[in-house]
């Protein structure tokens, strides 16, 4: 989720601690977050009922690992978009599982066609982008963030 849209960019992500992403990132403090389209769905799922102390994920799933620009992890060259993060602030993994990530670097691949992404509702189920609803003339308030 969005945490500060400002300068630093914030994200925060909450991970089980069974996961090997969590005791991954408590090691080296650097993630990419990469956001799959709806043509990737059953992959994302198959991908989360496995783990990556198990199992290479980029090969078992025929995904392309490409070189980050300032952290470690690969980028997801299959994704629409990629966030490059580092830990900004661990103070609530303990209690919440929560991390607050700083994105360091963006990226979004403008030749993608399908651009459709997909929210998970918790049980299996997901919502597929749909519409535009255009409300850009209401935003009267905030002319900055209306391009
Ligand atoms: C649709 C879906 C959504 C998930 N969302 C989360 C989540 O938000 N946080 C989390 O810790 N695990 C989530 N999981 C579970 C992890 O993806 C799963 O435990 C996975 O095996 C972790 O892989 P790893 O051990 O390589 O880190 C989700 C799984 C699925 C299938």
């Amino acid at each position: 989720m969005v945490m500060q849209d400002g300068v630093p960019p914030l994200v925060g992500c909450m991970i089980g601690p069974w996961d090997h992403s969590f005791r991954a990132l408590r090691a080296t403090g650097e993630c990419v977050i990469a956001v799959p389209t709806v043509d990737l769905a059953t992959k994302v799922v198959e991908i989360g009922n496995c783990s990556g102390a198990d199992i290479d994920k980029f090969e078992a799933f025929g995904l392309t690992p490409v070189s980050a620009k300032k952290v470690n992890p690969p980028l997801v060259a299959e994704c629409l978009a990629n966030f490059e993060c580092r830990v900004k602030d661990d103070s609530l993994v303990d209690r919440y599982n929560m991390f607050v990530m700083e994105v360091v670097e963006a990226w979004v691949d403008p030749e993608r066609k399908e651009r459709r992404v997909i929210h998970h509702r918790g049980d299996g189920t997901f919502i597929i982008d749909g519409r535009v609803l255009d409300l850009k003339k209401k935003m009267v308030k905030w002319p900055a963030y209306v391009q």
